[in-house]
């Protein structure tokens, strides 16, 4: 079967339906998912989403984000990120993204590992499924995007060294997609290891793809452990994450003598290592604990209602037993290399989110910083795409207007006020 649209997006986390939301609507989008539509890291994501809380916000966290990277981070994405924070955000905010409020109607913001401040907004403990619920309900009023569920993307279609498609797997079924643009938004690899936050049928396909067609890889081997997940003798696989957020609101890392060990904030790749090191010398008990016995139990159910269910069905009490814990594959920092605009080394083909590298969390990504690069870059990746195909869609001859919409996005935002039209 042949189908033909302007923009095939592979992915449904968080950057592919961003930047499928921020394409003009006179695109034509297919949008399709390897499992189903919410099988994706984004839906898992419990801490929340960072963003700059004012001007003064900005340098500090710049500074956090390359501290926690070990500095081997691109500085130039980390200041598009930061910088670019508050406006996606408050694009969340009208896609109807219902992120926890103070009683002065403020958003609420938590805190995590490596963070000088409070400045993670956070919908309770499930943010990433509030913010993708959001997502999925504006992409229902959407006649020009259409989505294939249970649709793999097996190869790109490469011609004269520019991507003209992708070719996926629907069911069984060989389906050649020609378009004009292509972005992979795959998502992470955790479906790889043996011990993983991640979904299962997350395989790092973007990353095959690329390397299959020589498309340029950066930092690959640049992995995260989340340091907090739940120890289960018998699980495999998939393992519940105990949110980071946890810790920032009072959660302490003890050992089986109940001492604490190691700074429970300080930046993941630490915090895991000193966990790791402390599990070598009791090599029949793989796990040290999470203690939040000191918190309130009406606290811990009305804010982390999903995770308090959760260590319940498995039988602990978060006010009263402590949790067993041992570190898991979490993220990718490594992956596609792109520029600011999602742009890979192959002629239009982009890719945004875990699979794409733009440099911007060096070796060790910042809590929360993962929902807001899918944003934020898939918002520059939609734009670029927009921009490019703006022309070659003029449905009649190109007006005036036209040439305004496209050198609008071209300007400074004071600029482009000025326009007469
Ligand atoms: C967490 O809630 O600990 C995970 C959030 C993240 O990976 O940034």
């Amino acid at each position: 079967m042949i189908k033909t649209c302007d923009v095939l997006i592979a992915g449904t986390g968080v950057s592919g339906v961003y930047s499928a939301l921020n394409l003009k609507e006179n695109l034509k989008i297919l949008l399709i998912s390897k499992e189903g539509l919410r099988d994706c890291n984004s839906y898992l994501a419990q801490g929340g989403i960072s963003t700059a809380l004012n001007r003064d916000d900005i340098e500090p966290y710049i500074k956090d984000t390359l501290i926690a990277g070990n500095y081997k981070n691109d500085k130039e994405a980390v200041e598009v990120l930061v910088r670019e924070s508050r406006s996606n955000i408050e694009r969340l905010i009208k896609y109807n993204v219902p992120f926890d409020r103070t009683e002065k109607n403020t958003l609420q913001y938590t805190r995590e590992g490596a963070h000088s401040t409070f400045r993670i907004a956070h919908i309770k403990d499930q943010t990433g499924k509030y913010i993708m619920e959001a997502l999925y309900k504006e992409l229902e009023k959407r006649s020009n995007i259409e989505i294939l569920e249970e649709c793999t993307l097996v190869d790109i279609i490469k011609k004269d060294n520019k991507c003209l498609g992708g070719i996926c797997n629907y069911k069984g079924e060989e389906i050649q997609v020609h378009a004009k643009s292509t972005l992979l938004a795959t998502g992470g690899l955790g479906g790889l290891f043996t011990s993983t936050t991640n979904f299962s049928s997350l395989t790092g396909d973007g990353i095959s793809i690329a390397l299959k067609n020589n498309v340029a890889i950066k930092d690959i081997n640049y992995l995260q452990l989340h340091p907090t997940v739940l120890y289960e003798k018998f699980s495999s696989g998939k393992r519940l994450l105990l949110s980071e957020s946890l810790r920032g609101e009072g959660g302490k890392i003890k050992n089986l003598k109940s001492q604490e060990f190691v700074d429970s904030l300080k930046p993941r790749d630490i915090v895991s290592k000193a966990i790791l090191n402390e599990i070598d010398k009791t090599p029949d008990t793989p796990f040290v604990y999470l203690d939040l016995t000191h918190i309130n139990k009406d606290y811990l159910i009305k804010r982390f209602p999903f995770l308090y269910n959760e260590c319940l069905k498995r039988g602990y009490h978060m006010e009263k037993d402590l949790l067993p814990i041992s570190p898991a594959h979490h993220y990718a920092m490594g992956g596609i290399k792109v520029n600011l605009s999602a742009q890979t080394s192959l002629p239009n083909l982009y890719a945004v989110g875990e699979t794409a590298c733009t440099g911007v969390h060096g070796n060790n990504r910042l809590a929360s910083n993962s929902l807001l690069e899918g944003v934020v870059f898939g918002y520059r990746c939609a734009q670029k795409i927009n921009s490019d195909l703006y022309f070659s869609n003029s449905s009649n001859y190109p007006t005036k207007e036209d040439l305004v919409e496209y050198l609008k996005e071209k300007v400074d935002e004071n600029y482009a006020k000025l326009f007469n039209c």
